[in-house]
């Protein structure tokens, strides 16, 4: 695998072959993997990027512990025979400083994460816009456990005419349900045992055993600190607090139709 630092690496790799991005924070598990796989399905050469993007944390948010596994991550990319790393530093993305370029929908990011989180889709659509300028894919995977990062993204890229393809990748979850997330570290044993009742609580609310307001009690007796449980567009998104861990899970309504006529 040939990790790349700079924008001139990046030219010398650019030529006829079709390329599938897939953008992440690092802290690579199954899930980001699944997603390579995906991308390896669509292009010739796969290239991931790993930049923990300062612009899309709140002041008060997990910037400085972020998880940062660099060594871990290149063996499982090589494992997966990964063509390209890009692994830049702060100053190959924001030249001028840590200045916000491009900004999400409104009606899409003042909701759910956006509520909890102000500011924090605009330094999504920040770094993605200039990673796909540098990069310039074919294809881009994003995964649907960020659902609101995936429906701005594409947003972003049909109102700027980006011109790539945006693949959806379905939540990749751990046996008992819990959602993959690079988070899922900070979990102490006791939580892990309790984080996947998130899940559960979007099953039961999709397949009508449970309301919302009976869900959220449940949750909040277990100890999740919740941000929202909503359905929108025909999902049910959960986003809560366990500790200091942030989690956040969506499960499609339709998915749950043949369950509801079983
Ligand atoms: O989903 C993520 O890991 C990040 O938000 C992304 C898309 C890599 C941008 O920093």
């Amino acid at each position: 695998m040939q990790i790349l630092k700079t924008k001139n690496d990046l030219q010398k790799i650019q030529g006829d072959t079709k390329l599938a991005f897939v953008p992440t924070m690092g802290a690579l598990h199954e899930g980001h993997l699944s997603l390579v796989k995906i991308a390896q399905s669509y292009a010739k050469k796969v290239i991931v990027s790993i930049f923990v993007n300062p612009t899309q944390f709140g002041p008060n948010e997990d910037l400085s512990k972020y998880p940062r596994t660099i060594e871990d991550d290149i063996k499982k990319l090589e494992s997966l025979n990964v063509d390209f790393l890009f692994l830049p530093d702060a100053s190959e993305l924001y030249p001028q400083g840590l200045e916000i370029t491009h900004f999400a929908n409104k009606e899409l990011s003042e909701a759910l994460c956006g509520l909890n989180r102000p500011g924090h889709f605009d330094g999504v659509c920040t770094v993605v816009y200039k990673l796909f300028d540098l990069i310039k894919p074919d294809y881009a995977i994003f995964g649907q456990k960020d659902y609101q990062q995936l429906l701005i993204i594409k947003d972003m890229v049909k109102t700027e005419q980006i011109m790539l393809e945006i693949i959806e990748a379905e939540i990749f979850r751990e046996a008992d349900g819990l959602a993959m997330s690079s988070r899922n570290i900070y979990l102490s044993p006791e939580q892990r045992l309790i984080a996947p009742k998130l899940n559960k609580a979007l099953k039961s609310v999709a397949q009508g055993k449970q309301s919302i307001d009976e869900a959220k009690l449940d949750l909040i007796s277990l100890g999740f600190e919740l941000d929202y449980l909503e359905t929108r567009r025909n999902r049910v998104f959960v986003a809560a607090k366990l500790g200091s861990t942030r989690l956040i899970d969506n499960i499609s309504l339709s998915a749950m139709i043949p369950l509801l006529n079983n």
